[in-house]
């Protein structure tokens, strides 16, 4: 598999990297350390600009290249979960209760190596500018660095982003055109009943029975009200209700979360939702109170980024291992404002290697150093492709 050969010269260092963070994990907007480190070794590869505290924690590089008017953004995000470590491996988490545990540590290592190789090389037409952001898990990071003004000092033209996959063999990638991964967005519906002995059903209002019946009926939205060949998930996750058995509770809380792909079908979730639950707690004597957060938009990949992406990869590891049309995934990432602002893609890289699938967000997670050359390579070959300076 070509991999770049002067990438190949570091991958030591590289794995390096990537186990010292992996020791060091911190969490959303608490990346201090990461983003000293990260900004410490940009700063030994000379890169052009270096900015620290955008988006609160995160770090933006510069690096020209050649003359020439192009400008892309490559992004990596930095933040560890609030899961105890359960790996076993030499350079585990230090930090009782956090871990890396979606593999932010290898983004962010093949980011700091595709600088190094970038800043060395200087083999493309145009400026470069390296995202590493902070709190990507739930936190929007992406959103915090936009809202400090990323795309107004950093005017890229297009913006990729990369996501270790562990469900695909390393050495291969996958790349949607159009939507990758979905919104996602969470309710609270709060059943106010009336309370009271539960051998007298009559002179209580039950917000269990209510509660219930909306369980049921929330699953009809998807199965009967959605188009079959749309696609959205709502589940209830929590169901908060009384205390002991014979007592008939006052109140009633659920709380769930709904994924969707379209604007036009998170708005008939968000509505048909509040229906169904006011409808039946109405019907039943109860009143209900839905508050709707929406969380991050969903992950849409544009047409011609996904190209470029997809060609890219497979200079690295061959077109045969390059998925130009996986399935899209429920989950959602916040690398979706980035794309709502900016022509881009986001790809999914495989790292899957013998024995059983290491899952994302499990403790035993640990990224695949064998993956980082890949990576890098990936990085490197996409902004040299983009940004050729021979003339075409
Ligand atoms: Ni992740």
């Amino acid at each position: 598999m070509p991999i770049v050969n002067r990438v190949a010269e570091f991958h030591d260092d590289m794995t390096a990297w990537r186990r010292h963070l992996h020791a060091h994990p911190e969490l959303g907007f608490e990346e201090t350390q990461t983003a000293a480190f990260v900004a410490r070794h940009l700063a030994e590869f000379g890169v052009d600009e270096l900015h620290e505290g955008i988006g609160r924690t995160g770090v933006v590089a510069v690096i020209r290249g050649r003359e020439g008017n192009a400008r892309i953004g490559l992004r990596a995000d930095m933040d560890a979960l609030p899961i105890q470590e359960r790996s076993g491996v030499a350079h585990a988490s230090t930090v009782a209760g956090k871990m890396h545990a979606c593999g932010h540590d290898g983004h962010t290592a093949m980011l700091l190596g595709a600088a190094r190789y970038l800043a060395e090389t200087r083999n493309f037409a145009g400026t470069v500018c390296l995202f590493f952001q902070p709190a990507e898990e739930g936190r929007a990071g992406a959103k915090a660095m936009i809202e400090d003004g990323l795309f107004e000092r950093f005017p890229v033209d297009e913006v990729y982003g990369l996501h270790n996959w562990p469900g695909m063999p390393l050495g291969s990638f996958g790349v949607c055109n159009g939507p990758a991964m979905a919104a996602s967005d969470e309710f609270t519906i709060r059943l106010e009943g009336r309370g009271g002995h539960a051998a007298m059903p009559n002179l209580a209002a039950d917000p269990v029975t209510a509660g219930a019946t909306i369980v049921q009926a929330a699953q009809t939205i998807v199965s009967r009200q959605i188009d079959p060949l749309d696609n959205a998930v709502i589940s209830i996750t929590k169901f908060i209700a009384g205390d002991t058995f014979n007592v008939i509770p006052g109140e009633a809380v659920l709380n769930g979360t709904v994924r969707t792909f379209k604007p036009e079908t998170r708005d008939f979730c968000e509505r048909r939702l509040r229906e169904l639950a006011s409808g039946i707690a109405s019907a039943m004597g109860l009143g209900c109170e839905y508050r709707y957060r929406r969380g991050y938009p969903p992950t849409v990949n544009h047409p011609n980024q996904s190209v470029a992406a997809g060609d890219a990869a497979a200079e690295i590891v061959g077109a045969d291992r390059v998925d130009r049309n996986p399935m899209p995934v429920m989950g959602a990432e916040d690398f979706s404002y980035m794309l709502e602002a900016r022509p881009g893609n986001y790809i999914w890289m495989g790292t899957h290697e013998g024995g059983p699938v290491s899952a994302l967000h499990h403790p035993e997670f640990d990224f695949n150093d064998n993956a980082l050359s890949i990576g890098t390579s990936y990085w490197a070959r996409l902004v040299e492709r983009l940004m050729s300076h021979e003339p075409v």
